[in-house]
């Protein structure tokens, strides 16, 4: 069985349940965590750990697990109305549109919190979970995701400079991917400096990845995203601020560094993120 499997595996034995009289929540509850995604956060975090202890990737899937949760909630929020007004995702109707804001409010709310618990109750050193917590915390709230979800959101019709928007990207997409990294140093027991090194060049790879996403936006239906496209007219994205060409070459660059940072990695480390990244370095093309 191949990482991605084992994942979608443990993902699948280990769907949130709330079993009550309420006619839906349970359903809501999985249906987009269920339904699919790249899964590329997990896989980061788990391709890292298996490139220094392929033992130790069973006990790192609920730490796997939780990061997808906390992105899940992320998406679902991310679609509501007062956000971007999104209605397919991931292939199916918005849990707002399928349901209503309440129900997709709370998914969200509940993902969020399932995330600490899925990390609280790895089988893993209390030290590797509290470091994990922190990262994804930090990473995934106002020091990253939200702080750049909130800019995003604010700044609609607002055109921010290109530095600021960088930022913005950084925040509301890069961090939480090179946290994806870091977490999966930690739980490999990597030296800091390697975890440092790992980190940044997640923040690299974080910001192709939504530039990528703009790109995206723009060229692809929404039939072959599994997402509502055309949905940045309002956004400071980067094929607003640089037109199409301009994100592409962006793109194009940030490509080629990330491709020179890979070969710096140590043997073990290139090996597993190589064959992961191949596939998305150029997916804007
Ligand atoms: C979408 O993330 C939101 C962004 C940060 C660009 P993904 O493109 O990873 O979405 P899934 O997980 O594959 O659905
Ligand atoms: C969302 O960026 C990033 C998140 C933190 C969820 P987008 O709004 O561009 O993501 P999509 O295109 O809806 O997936
Ligand atoms: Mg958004
Ligand atoms: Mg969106
Ligand atoms: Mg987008």
């Amino acid at each position: 069985m191949n990482l991605l499997e084992t994942f979608e595996n443990y993902l699948k034995s280990n769907l949130p349940v709330s079993k009550t009289f309420h006619p839906h929540f349970e359903n809501a509850l999985s249906l987009m965590l269920d339904a699919g995604g790249k899964r590329f956060r997990p896989m980061l975090l788990l391709s890292v750990v298996n490139s220094k202890n392929t033992l130790l990737v069973k006990s790192a899937l609920p730490i796997a697990l939780g990061l997808e949760m906390l992105h899940t909630y992320s998406l679902v929020h991310d679609d509501l109305p007062a956000m971007d007004n999104a209605d397919l995702r991931r292939g199916f109707e918005t849990l707002h549109k399928k349901y209503d804001d309440v129900t997709a409010i709370l998914v969200g709310d509940a993902l969020n919190t399932e995330a600490f618990k899925q990390i609280a109750n790895a089988p893993l050193s209390n030290d590797v979970k509290i470091e994990c917590i922190k990262v994804l915390s930090s990473d995934g709230g106002i020091d990253g995701m939200i702080i750049g979800q909130a800019i995003d959101c604010f700044f609609e019709n607002q055109k921010l400079e290109l530095s600021q928007l960088e930022f913005l990207h950084i925040h509301k997409t890069a961090k939480l991917i090179a946290g994806s990294l870091k977490m999966g140093a930690i739980i490999a027991n990597y030296d800091l400096a390697t975890q440092d090194k790992l980190y940044d060049f997640g923040i690299d790879i974080g910001l192709l990845f939504q530039i990528q996403d703009d790109i995206l936006d723009e060229t692809q239906t929404a039939i072959e995203a599994g997402k509502t496209t055309q949905n940045d007219g309002a956004k400071n994205s980067f094929v607003n601020l640089l037109g199409l060409e301009g994100a592409i070459n962006a793109a194009n660059e940030l490509a080629l560094k990330c491709e020179e940072s890979l070969k710096s990695l140590d043997e073990n480390l290139y090996n597993a993120l190589n064959n992961l990244l191949l596939k998305y370095l150029y997916r804007h093309k």
